[in-house]
């Protein structure tokens, strides 16, 4: 009997780890000949992560989905980079021997156990930063795939970048027009391009990962103009969400019977994502918006780690951020609350409109559930998404594009007008995002569009 071992690395954040856990279920319902690992980066500074791990490891044996822990490996030092994916980087550059001998041990293993079963590995995959892990592929002789946890255009922009890079005579943030870039209908400002690319340093790593991407099975190097296929399997969602492994249940239950008290399509969900939010200033120009759009809402609103990846924390609870008896004025119509089971939010019906950060797996998360967005991009690619799914997609309600740390201020009647935008049920936005639900099922149904890719995937992998 063959089996398949496919292996999996991924830059530790629940961003990225969750897609990557959801995907190799998805391989596994449709081929069950696959069998998983998914190599655990270490990083005691993300406990959200962790608790994820513990919990998929907990349900582990039923799945066919191993996890094994990397040993831990410093953080590289400050003086090595300026940026947070210099720092992704770096640091997935260091576990470069700890992956060789995780993948060499798996192996060996397995050939012991039962001499009949013949046992192949036949995919590495790597994701967006951890590039670096295509030189692990070589040396072992494996076939190396990139898994793209964000959209196509996006894709399409680092694919461009070796390209754009030849022609710029000055960083991207000094650049005073607007960028072509194939993978996009409209041209793109520099504005909503992610931080890092404006900085030099993150350009720099940016580059880096990204000449890889054109590396294509890494074994046969082919010219770098030739871009290696590219399967679109998505929308990978987890829909149970973090219902399953939140760190606080009593308050997720809490925030669910409260929604079952509204009526349908009526309230707004705010959320900012899992790696922590915005200013203290700027959490009182959206409470002050909430009051004035006088909306029923629920706030995610954890309160911020200690200064990860250089994200603000200039608050410290929020009583002392919030203002003045804001809980108590919006106690009847509004709850704010720490870090929720977002998809679980979104999938109540008495949701109406998600005010959101733009991360990817959000965006996906309310289309499928027909959710319309209002854009409040914040870090990572969230501008471009904004960008996309306002100017290029009209899936979108836009308060701010190009909003990140250091911005002027999204001000109380922005927040305002971008609410009662998208509650307007009239909205054509609201519409498309309907149709949007709907398509983005059928393509994950059997013969639908993501299937049909999935299974050229596991053909090519097992071929
Ligand atoms: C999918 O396509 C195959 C081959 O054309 C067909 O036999 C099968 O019935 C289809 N399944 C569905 C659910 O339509």
């Amino acid at each position: 009997m063959t089996k398949f071992e496919v292996v999996f690395i991924t830059t530790p954040a629940i961003g990225q780890l969750v897609p990557i856990v959801e995907f190799a279920h998805h391989l596994i319902n449709c081929d069950p000949r696959f069998s998983i690992t998914i190599l655990i980066v270490t990083l005691p500074q993300r406990p959200l992560v962790n608790t994820y791990v513990q919990s998929c490891v907990a349900t582990s044996a039923s799945t066919n989905i191993n996890f094994v822990h990397l040993p831990p490996v410093d953080l590289p030092s400050p003086d090595q980079f300026q940026s947070s994916i210099g720092c992704l980087s770096l640091f997935a550059e260091r576990h470069k021997p700890h992956v060789k001998q995780a993948i060499t041990n798996l192996m060996a293993t397995e050939s012991d156990l039962d001499l009949d079963l013949d046992r192949r590995l036949v995919g590495f995959f790597i994701d967006l930063f951890t590039t670096s892990m295509i030189d692990v592929a070589n040396e072992l002789d494996i076939p190396c795939y990139l898994y793209f946890q964000s959209t196509a255009a996006f894709l399409g922009f680092m694919i461009h970048l070796p390209i754009l890079d030849t022609q710029l005579t000055t960083g991207l943030a000094e650049l005073d027009t607007e960028l072509v870039i194939p993978s996009f209908v409209n041209p793109v400002p520099p504005s909503v391009l992610p931080s890092v690319v404006l900085e030099k340093d993150g350009y720099s790593f940016f580059l880096q990962n990204a000449r890889r991407y054109l590396e294509p099975h890494a074994l046969n190097s082919v010219s770098t103009s030739q871009v290696p296929p590219v399967y679109p399997i998505g929308p990978v969602l987890d829909l149970t969400g973090s219902a399953q492994w939140h760190p606080d249940r009593a308050q997720h239950e809490r925030i669910m019977r409260w929604l079952d008290d509204q009526p349908p399509s009526t309230v707004v969900f705010l959320c900012f994502g899992s790696m922590g939010g915005v200013s203290g200033s700027q959490v009182r120009e959206i409470a002050f918006g909430l009051e004035l759009a006088g909306v029923r809402f629920v706030w995610a609103l954890p309160e911020p780690p200690k200064a990860q990846f250089g994200l603000s924390d200039d608050y410290m609870s929020l009583e002392k951020v919030l203002p003045n008896g804001f809980l108590e004025r919006t106690s009847k119509i509004g709850l704010v609350c720490g870090w929720v089971s977002q998809v679980s939010i979104l999938a109540h019906k008495a949701i109406g409109g998600f005010i959101s950060h733009c991360g990817w797996n959000s965006i996906l998360e309310s289309l499928w559930y027909g959710i319309p967005i209002a854009t409040c991009p914040i870090y990572a690619e969230q501008q471009i998404n904004a960008f996309q799914m306002v100017k290029e997609l009209g899936l979108a309600i836009e308060i701010r594009l190009d909003y990140r740390e250091g911005s002027d201020l999204v001000l109380a009647n922005e927040v305002e007008r971008g609410i009662n935008c998208l509650m307007d049920y009239d909205n054509e936005v609201r519409k498309k995002v309907k149709e949007i639900s709907k398509k983005s099922r059928v393509a994950m149904m059997e013969n639908g569009s993501s299937y049909v890719s999935l299974k050229a995937l596991i053909q090519e992998l097992v071929l």
